[in-house]
């Protein structure tokens, strides 16, 4: 019995050993995924926005289901959803959803009018999210 504790015992020793050298920053991972920090999240929407116009000239509808794709997959992110909690900030962070929503069905549909229309949409609530959030920080 002893030895398989004490083994158990070098065994855990080890692994806290190693750990503790091995990770630099945080010991302990954020919980919720994903783990890459706000800036990233946000500078990633505006890289996906020139994207899709870029794909809405060239009436691309495979980039501009990709890069729809992305752009919901952030408005359903917390990081995104909770940066600031105010009423206004949830609610354009609810007519982005939809709007890129719209964005992803209208590549789906090939539709170029209705992508148009989504695009614009969703442009709106860039500039009325950031309008609203900078009277905020102020
Ligand atoms: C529901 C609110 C909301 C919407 C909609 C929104 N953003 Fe943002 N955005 C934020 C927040 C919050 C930040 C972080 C601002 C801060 O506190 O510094 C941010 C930051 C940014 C930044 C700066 C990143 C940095 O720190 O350098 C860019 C670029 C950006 N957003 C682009 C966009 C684009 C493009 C769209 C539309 C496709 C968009 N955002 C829609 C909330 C929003």
């Amino acid at each position: 019995m002893f030895p398989t504790r004490l083994f158990a015992f070098v065994l855990v020793g080890l692994a806290v050993l190693f750990t503790g050298h091995g990770l630099a920053g945080p010991k302990f991972p954020a919980p919720d995924p994903p783990r890459f920090p706000e800036k990233e999240v946000m500078e990633e929407k505006r890289d996906r926005a020139h994207a899709i116009l870029d794909a809405l000239t060239a009436g691309d509808y495979d980039t501009l289901r990709r890069e729809a794709t992305a752009l919901d997959r952030i408005a359903d992110l917390r990081i995104f959803l909770t940066s600031y909690k105010t009423e206004e900030y949830r609610y354009q962070a609810k007519v982005f959803k939809h709007a890129v929503d719209d964005l992803v069905a209208a590549a789906k549909a090939k539709n170029m009018d209705a992508a148009a229309l989504a695009y614009a949409d969703m442009t709106r609530t860039c500039v009325k999210c950031h309008t609203h959030f900078r009277g905020v920080k102020d």
